[in-house]
């Protein structure tokens, strides 16, 4: 008979297999799924994963009346810090993709601040000592909001050799903005990178040091 730290281990060893068959590429699995959060107290409808963030009818638009993912969440009403670089190039206050991450990763917007969400709103922001809590200030973040490749740069690769990363063309100008390096709905790599961090490969897809 198996001594009990044996069943133990055994036991240990199929939850870690189960745990690692969960795929992280469905959002279910996924930080991102905020029907986990009742512990912080948010209270989404019908456990609706996409609800936070999108809704089929009466979404959001942006200033200019456009249509932008069928968003439901609130968006950032805070003015940022940005990254001034060597050359001097200041990423531009979030637009897009952008924005729509700070509206949560900014810590000043509630997470449960989506949608007609008043029966259930209770302001739950992302707690201050979460590392995912951005803050105002990005100017110690890697810069989002800059032109790709720098204009007055050398030492980037052109994007047509990039397998992961992404350009973000906002108004004809490709831009470097979260959803460069991040995919929200996609954990498989962890931190919901796009491209893996082993060997720096997500740097080096963009810098050619
Ligand atoms: C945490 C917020 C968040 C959640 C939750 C979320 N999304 Fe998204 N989704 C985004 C953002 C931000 C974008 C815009 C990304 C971009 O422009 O690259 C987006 C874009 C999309 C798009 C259009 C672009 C694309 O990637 O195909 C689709 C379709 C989509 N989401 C579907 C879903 C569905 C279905 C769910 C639920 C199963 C979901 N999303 C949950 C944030 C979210
Ligand atoms: C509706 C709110 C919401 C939006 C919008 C949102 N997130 Fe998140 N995100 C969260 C929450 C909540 C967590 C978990 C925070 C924690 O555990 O401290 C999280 C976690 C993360 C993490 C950390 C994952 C980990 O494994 O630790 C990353 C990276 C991330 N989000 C990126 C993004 C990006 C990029 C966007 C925009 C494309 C985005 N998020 C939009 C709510 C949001
Ligand atoms: C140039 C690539 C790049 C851009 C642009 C970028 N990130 Fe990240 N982000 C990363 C990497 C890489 C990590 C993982 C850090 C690590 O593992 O050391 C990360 C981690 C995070 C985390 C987890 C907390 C932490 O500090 O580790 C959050 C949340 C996050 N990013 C959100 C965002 C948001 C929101 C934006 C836009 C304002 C953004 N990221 C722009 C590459 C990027
Ligand atoms: C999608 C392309 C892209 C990816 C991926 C990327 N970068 Fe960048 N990075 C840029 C651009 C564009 C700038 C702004 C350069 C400028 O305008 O001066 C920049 C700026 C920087 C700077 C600041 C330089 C300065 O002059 O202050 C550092 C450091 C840096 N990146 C490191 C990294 C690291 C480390 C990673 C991987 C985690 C990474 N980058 C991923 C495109 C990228």
């Amino acid at each position: 008979m198996l001594s009990n730290w044996r069943l133990t281990a055994a036991f240990t060893a199929v939850l870690a297999a189960t745990t690692m068959a969960q795929d992280m590429s469905k959002i279910v699995n996924t930080s991102h799924n905020m029907t986990n959060l009742d512990v912080w107290g948010v209270v989404i409808p019908e456990d609706r994963i996409c609800l936070p963030c999108h809704v089929s009818h009466n979404a959001r638009t942006d200033d200019n009346g456009q249509a932008m993912v069928l968003w439901n969440h609130a968006i950032t009403d805070q003015t940022f810090e940005m990254y001034t670089t060597a050359a001097g190039n200041q990423g531009r206050q979030p637009e897009g993709s952008s924005k729509m991450c700070l509206s949560c990763h900014d810590g000043a917007t509630a997470i449960d601040d989506f949608g007609g969400n008043t029966d259930f709103f209770s302001n739950v922001k992302i707690p201050a000592d979460s590392l995912s809590n951005l803050g105002t200030d990005l100017r110690d973040d890697h810069p989002i909001g800059v032109e790709y490749p720098p204009p007055d740069l050398t030492g980037y690769n052109d994007k047509s050799t990039f397998t992961g990363a992404k350009l973000i063309t906002i108004n004809g100008v490709d831009r470097v903005e979260c959803t460069s390096c991040h995919d929200p709905h996609d954990d498989s790599l962890g931190m919901f990178l796009r491209q893996t961090m082993a060997g720096s490969a997500l740097c080096l897809e963009c810098h050619n040091k």
